[in-house]
């Protein structure tokens, strides 16, 4: 025995010749040998040693050698167990078989045949042993490849509800979002077509507002599904309102698998989708996603998609509709209070509006952004907003204003500031109508502020106030003749105003830019 010289045999026999015997000749033979007198001893050893192999008798006081085998296979059943007997029967022959009994000797056994068996049931047990390492290595290799599966599936499907999530919260318009919906549709179903459809209630038909056909200019015609107004006429058209309209009511995904034309479906349309969007409760619309060619067939997991997207999309265009409306309302309002001002005083009607201009054209001429030429757009037209609270006998005032007149005229600024930003909106804005009479060198108001602690757009927006004052007509005067305008303009470059902002005026008028604006906003 030399490729198992370690092997530990344990015999089981209450005949002490028999241990003594085996146990002389496989030592010799370089094995670990371990007896036992009766089974109840031979199962304590084997709790404590690692045995290879065991052989044993069968007729033994306290347990016999066919408990002590099924003992063995509830403990390890890699050991092989041999039972030797002197008197073989069939009932104990299938007995044994029956407790995965590897092998089974008649007595007296021959020593040689013994080690035989020893060497091929050892050999047995570490392909046993290898069978069950190799059958564990594949089941966690299978095991670790589903669990690879399932885990790019998961991080696909979570990369997809975050992309509609994210994707959406930057969507300033309705249109656009409604354009992205179908566009993010096919693109996540393989679908042909995706279309989004506004309930209109008015005309009781859906009319749509969105669609999109990946590879649209190939074979199939472009105008396949429609259910808008005139949808059932046309070639190629096929009217899907009334199922729009259906899912509408019921205000609940729909999924068609399979086209059995028994759903109204139009005969080209293989499998189909429709999902309400709803805000509040009340249906807005219904996206409807359809496959015309090919094996595609839309799934739950589609279904589960799309009826999430429509979800999120409903949120942010409740969230665009508040947002478009407050800031429209609440411009519309200041506006509306400009204009109340402005019609007091005849003279100054369409000041405003010209102010705004003047500074816009600086601003852009000067390389301001559209970001600064909006805010110019907010904060031209709001500028005088705070004259609302000065009274007409000062405001319309011709001729010299007394001090107080004066000071109290002066707050307006500082009043309009406060009523810009009690709306919480327009920070900017608000710092560039309060400052819009501050000068250059310091001794404008409110805060004397000079240089560049005047805003950029407030010392254009000081500029543009000034010459659309003094170059159209105002209560207590006509307007100047351009050489004096011109003079106070380019005089003040540097006291009353920042040059920067004189040398792009001057370059603007020269080209007569300004007095346009001027002349196309008449009083
Ligand atoms: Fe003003």
């Amino acid at each position: 025995m030399t490729d198992m010289p370690k092997a530990t045999l344990l015999f089981v026999d209450d005949e002490e010749s028999i241990l003594e015997v085996a146990s002389e000749y496989f030592k010799a033979k370089g094995y670990n040998i371990l007896t036992a007198e009766n089974g109840r001893i031979a199962a304590d050893i084997i709790a404590d040693e690692k045995i290879d192999c065991c052989f044993t008798d069968i007729n033994m006081p306290e347990m016999d050698g066919l408990e002590l085998a099924e003992h063995i296979r509830n403990v390890d059943n890699t050991i092989p167990v041999i039972i030797m007997t002197g008197y073989p029967s069939l009932d104990n022959t299938i007995r044994t078989l029956k407790n995965g009994v590897v092998d089974f000797l008649i007595k007296p056994v021959n020593l040689n045949q013994l080690e035989i068996c020893v060497q091929r049931v050892l050999r047995e047990r570490q392909l046993f042993i290898k069978n069950i390492f190799l059958t564990k290595e594949v089941e966690s290799k299978q095991r670790i490849e589903q669990l690879n599966r399932e885990l790019t599936y998961k991080v696909q499907e979570l990369n997809t509800l975050n992309r509609i999530m994210t994707e959406f919260t930057s969507i300033g318009s309705s249109i656009d979002l409604f354009k992205h919906v179908v566009d993010l549709s096919t693109e996540l179903t393989h679908a042909d077509e995706a279309s989004f459809y506004v309930i209109n209630e008015t005309i009781q038909r859906p009319v749509q507002v969105a669609r999109s056909i990946p590879g649209g200019n190939g074979s199939r015609p472009p105008e396949k599904l429609t259910a808008g107004i005139g949808g059932t006429h046309g070639v190629g058209c096929l009217d899907i309102s009334q199922l729009i309209l259906d899912n509408c009511n019921e205000n609940k995904p729909l999924l068609i698998r399979e086209n059995n034309h028994l759903q109204g479906l139009p005969e080209v349309v293989r499998s189909m989708m429709l999902v309400p969007l709803a805000i509040r409760n009340k249906v807005f619309g219904v996206l409807s996603v359809a496959v015309f060619d090919g094996d595609i067939r839309f799934s739950e997991k589609d279904l589960y998609y799309m009826s999430f997207m429509t979800h999120k999309a409903a949120y942010a265009i409740e969230n665009i509709a508040l947002y478009e409306n407050i800031y429209e309302n609440l411009f519309a309002t200041l506006y509306a209070f400009v204009k109340a001002i402005e019609a007091r005083d005849p003279y100054t009607e369409q000041h405003s509006n010209r102010v705004t201009q003047i500074a816009m054209a600086l601003c852009k001429a000067m390389g301001g952004s559209q970001e600064e030429q909006d805010i110019l757009n907010v904060a031209g037209q709001l500028h005088d907003i705070g004259k609302i609270g000065i009274r007409d006998d000062i405001l319309l005032k011709p001729g010299r204003l007394t001090d107080e007149e004066f000071r109290l005229i002066k707050e307006h600024p500082v009043i309009g500031a406060n009523i810009v930003e009690r709306l919480g909106l327009w920070d900017r804005e608000k710092n560039i109508i309060k400052c819009h009479h501050e000068r250059y060198d310091g001794k404008g108001y409110p805060d004397g502020l000079a240089g560049e602690q005047i805003p950029m757009l407030g010392r254009i927006l000081s500029v543009a106030d000034v010459y659309d004052a003094i170059a159209s007509d105002r209560a207590y005067r006509r307007k100047m003749e351009e050489e004096k305008i011109l003079q106070i303009m380019y005089g003040g470059s540097g006291s009353q105003f920042d040059p920067d902002v004189i040398n792009t005026f001057r370059a603007l008028y020269e080209k007569g830019q300004l007095k346009e604006i001027i002349a196309a906003n008449p009083q």
